[in-house]
């Protein structure tokens, strides 16, 4: 089949069927375009909870579909492939976790939603790019255990002056994002002079220190409503640039890197969504342990958001 007729079996399939189709923003053009919602994991999260729909085929990766089971127990959650991993979420382990908590009894613990669902049992909060300022801000210590993602954490200790330790250190990071360098933006801002940068605080401390604006991707497509700017670069997973252009057609996005490729993100094809529609394939199924445990710390980020 071409990519068009897989696109319209889909269409027909999830009516059919009466799934609802949740698409993360660093999906392939060809998926975003026939996904009911789109958006960054905190949105599509809370769309999910909102959404009258008993099935949900959630395109993304393994962290963000955990995480909406979590949250939706009454709802079956389906995912194209069990491959779509985030090496970030996955960099941290429990025991490691725990090992932390026993060295600093006192701190608190905050984990980015880019984590696993067996971590987030250990958490008092978790956050995500858009809120993780506001939710550090929002706990009563002023020592944080923060994690996985290195780049964040210095930023939210930046943000905050709070003393954030960073779990599990140095190994946790973002490998689409952590390479960014500073060279690579002084050589983007030469070649479009013009142009303002945008980018996730997943990136380290030398590219955010260089960029216009600093955010998770919802507000990223949101920048361009309250800033007349012509032309942006940007520095997060290059397919961003699909839904920039579709949000904003009047302005320009250049990628700060065309290789900052999400390999997690990108294993989800039309194909293994057709056949996961087609055969009701890799539902979500979590134990009743993690389901009652890290329900908590992810209600609380809900709780502090209002
Ligand atoms: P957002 O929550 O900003 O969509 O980011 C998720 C992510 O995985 C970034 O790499
Ligand atoms: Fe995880 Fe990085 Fe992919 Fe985001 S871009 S899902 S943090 S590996």
């Amino acid at each position: 089949m071409t990519n068009e007729e897989l696109m319209n079996e889909i269409i027909k399939l999830k009516e059919e069927k009466g799934y609802k189709i949740l698409g993360h923003n660093y999906l392939i053009g060809d998926i975003l375009d026939i996904s009911d919602e789109t958006g960054d994991s905190l949105a599509l999260a809370r769309k999910a909870m909102e959404m009258d729909a008993d099935k949900i085929m959630f395109i993304g990766v393994d962290f963000m579909a955990e995480t909406l089971k979590i949250l939706n127990p009454e709802k079956r959650i389906f995912v194209p492939t069990r491959a779509s991993e985030c090496t970030m979420a996955n960099s941290l382990d429990r025991e490691t976790l725990i090992k932390f908590k026993e060295k600093y009894p006192n701190a608190s613990v905050v984990l980015y939603v880019n984590s696993t669902a067996e971590c987030k049992m250990e958490a008092d909060c978790v956050c995500t790019s858009a809120n993780a300022i506001e939710i550090v801000n929002n706990i009563d210590n002023d020592t944080i255990l923060f994690g996985p993602d290195k780049n964040l954490a210095s930023y939210v200790a930046e943000k905050t002056g709070k003393t954030i330790i960073p779990v599990p250190g140095d190994d946790g990071f973002c490998y689409v994002h952590d390479e960014f360098k500073k060279e690579e933006v002084l050589v983007a801002k030469e070649k479009y002079p013009n142009a303002k940068l945008i980018t996730h605080p997943e990136s380290p401390k030398e590219v955010r220190d260089l960029s216009e604006y600093i955010g998770g991707t919802g507000k990223m497509i949101k920048i361009p409503l309250t800033d007349d700017t012509k032309d942006y670069i940007i520095g997060t997973e290059a397919g961003m640039i699909h839904q920039l252009k579709k949000n904003h057609p009047d302005r320009n996005f250049y990628p700060l890197k065309n290789s900052a490729i999400c390999i997690g993100m990108k294993k989800n094809t039309l194909k293994n969504l057709y056949e996961a529609l087609k055969e009701d394939k890799h539902e979500i199924i979590l134990s009743d342990e993690i389901m009652e445990k890290a329900v908590y710390s992810i209600e609380n980020m809900f709780k502090v958001m209002g």
